[in-house]
């Protein structure tokens, strides 16, 4: 079930195999209006209209202005190259009142892309610029300062479907860099991500995250920020994720998962290979939510903030951004949420049929990993294998906490998990 590298390598060449722009094709060249007076946007919409079938949308050397909301979602069978940047104003009131509904989580949007046999290039040059100091340092002054209602993604791939992003750069993403919903077999490539902040820290900028959505592939992707570096929600299947470089960040995260009461969900064939951390929280981790209801989204959910079972896979390096680990083989099978009743222990959810292998690496916690599995639903089938995990003064890194995991696979337990909400996997 779990593809190979080699497996990966020919999607990718499929999905590429058909970039070459077309000359024949009805090709729109958008015009930037040079002036952050000017707003770009309904040239760019116009360009779309024209050539967003069957055609080719060209974005010159230039940078465009975009001061107002995007929709494009009637592409179809359309190139689009991408050859400079997209710079999104800072009217922080505008965007608050005129984002767009994702359809998840209360979350919106800036820029929205749907369709079907659609191929982005930026050729490693063209760069999504959310210019988002101005909200890391306005969201600081907030009271909500995680999922703040209209605050905007940089991008939402929404009801795409056979398509293929290659070589995109996205610098201070105004919240999450990109969502990924009810979409379809897209292949995302060589893809920057740099949300660190150059006045304010950044705060809730993942690199991206997928939710509703099946056979996607996230290759070569390079992320610098400090939340999620890549996060799969409610029903991701058939999600590879490799040759990345993570860093900064939370790394790899399965969920939140739960946070809407009644709702069955699940996250399945999960395979990430060849992946770098430096400096991030975890490697690895699970969050989910109780069941006690507590508020609504965005920022409230299905069980107030809590854990029913936290997989915390602990690769934290040095901080100075000179340690790195690695994690090179993992398979996820299967994880399943079912509705749960109470505490942090008693939930339906299950975690099961998940493989780690072949971790190395600098640490700086002793402990590999925390596992906090449901007493009504414990962790099954777990493997944790080849790992080789050090502090920076070369003592090893062996301790397994585990709460409630049946028979694990490839290491023992060293001792009891410490019981409550975490965010870290630390007491
Ligand atoms: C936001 O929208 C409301 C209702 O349409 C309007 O009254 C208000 O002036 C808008 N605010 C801004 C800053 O655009
Ligand atoms: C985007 O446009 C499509 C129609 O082209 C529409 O169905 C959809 O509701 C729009 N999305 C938002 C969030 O406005
Ligand atoms: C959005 O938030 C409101 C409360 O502010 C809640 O009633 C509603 O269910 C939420 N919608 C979604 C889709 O989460
Ligand atoms: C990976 O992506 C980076 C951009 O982040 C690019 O410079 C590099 O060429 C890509 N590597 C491959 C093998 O495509
Ligand atoms: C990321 O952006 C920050 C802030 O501008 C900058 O200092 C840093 O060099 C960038 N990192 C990379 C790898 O480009
Ligand atoms: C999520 O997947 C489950 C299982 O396939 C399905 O029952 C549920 O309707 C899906 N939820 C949504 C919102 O798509
Ligand atoms: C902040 O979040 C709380 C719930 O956590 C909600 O009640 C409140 O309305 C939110 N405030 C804003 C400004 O979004
Ligand atoms: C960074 O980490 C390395 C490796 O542990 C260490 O040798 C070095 O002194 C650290 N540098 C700083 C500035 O902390
Ligand atoms: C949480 O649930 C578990 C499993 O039902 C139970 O053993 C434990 O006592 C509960 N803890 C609390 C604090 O209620
Ligand atoms: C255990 O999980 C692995 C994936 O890690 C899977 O290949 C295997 O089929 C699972 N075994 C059972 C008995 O479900
Ligand atoms: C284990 O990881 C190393 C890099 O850290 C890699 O060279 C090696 O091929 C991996 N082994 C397996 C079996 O994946
Ligand atoms: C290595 O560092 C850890 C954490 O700082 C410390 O507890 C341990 O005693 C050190 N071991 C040696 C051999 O210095």
């Amino acid at each position: 079930m779990v593809p190979s590298f080699f497996a990966i390598v020919a999607i990718l060449a499929c999905a590429f195999g058909f970039v070459e722009a077309n000359p024949h094709r009805k090709s729109c060249v958008i015009k930037s209006g040079q002036s952050k007076e000017i707003d770009d946007a309904p040239a760019i919409l116009h360009a779309f209209k024209e050539c967003g079938q069957h055609g080719r949308v060209l974005f010159e050397p230039q940078t465009y202005y975009v001061n107002s909301v995007m929709n494009v979602s009637w592409l179809k069978d359309v190139d689009i190259e991408i050859h400079g940047t997209l710079e999104w104003s800072t009217d922080i009131m505008y965007w608050l009142n005129n984002s767009m509904e994702v359809g998840y989580q209360n979350q919106s949007t800036a820029f929205i892309i749907g369709g079907d046999n659609v191929r982005i290039n930026g050729f490693g040059t063209g760069t999504f610029n959310g210019n988002g100091d101005d909200w890391y340092k306005w969201i600081r002054q907030q009271k909500n300062t995680s999922n703040y209602p209209g605050r905007p993604h940089a991008l939402t791939l929404s009801h795409l479907t056979n398509s293929a992003i290659h070589g995109l750069r996205f610098l201070r993403s105004q919240m999450w860099t990109m969502s990924v919903i009810h979409s379809h077999n897209v292949v995302l490539d060589s893809i920057f991500v740099n949300n660190t902040g150059n006045s304010a820290q950044s705060s809730n900028t993942d690199g991206a995250d997928t939710i509703y959505s099946s056979h996607i592939v996230f290759n070569n992707w390079t992320v610098y920020n400090g939340d999620d570096s890549i996060s799969l929600k409610a029903n991701s299947t058939d999600i590879t994720i490799s040759n990345c470089k993570l860093s900064n960040g939370l790394g790899i995260a399965i969920g939140s998962i739960g946070q809407y009461k009644d709702q069955f969900e699940t996250i399945e064939r999960v395979s990430i290979n060849n992946i770098d951390y430096e400096n991030t929280l975890h490697a690895f981790y699970v969050k989910t939510w109780t069941d006690d209801q507590n508020g609504y989204p965005p920022n409230g959910g299905g069980g107030g903030l809590g854990c029913t079972s936290i997989w915390r896979r602990s690769d934290e390096s040095e901080g100075n951004g000179t340690s790195r680990g690695r994690l090179c083989s993992f398979a996820m099978h299967a994880i399943f949420w079912g509705p749960g009743v109470g505490n942090c222990t008693n939930s339906q959810f299950q975690i099961k049929n998940v493989a780690i292998k072949n971790l190395s690496g600098t640490t700086q916690s002793t402990r590999v990993a925390s596992l906090q599995c449901s007493a009504v639903a414990p962790c099954t089938n777990i493997t944790i294998a080849d790992v080789d995990l050090h502090l920076a003064n070369s003592t090893e890194a062996n301790s397994y906490l585990c709460g409630n995991v049946m028979s694990p696979a490839g290491f023992m337990c060293t001792g009891d998990v410490c019981v409550g909400g975490s965010a870290t996997g630390e007491c």
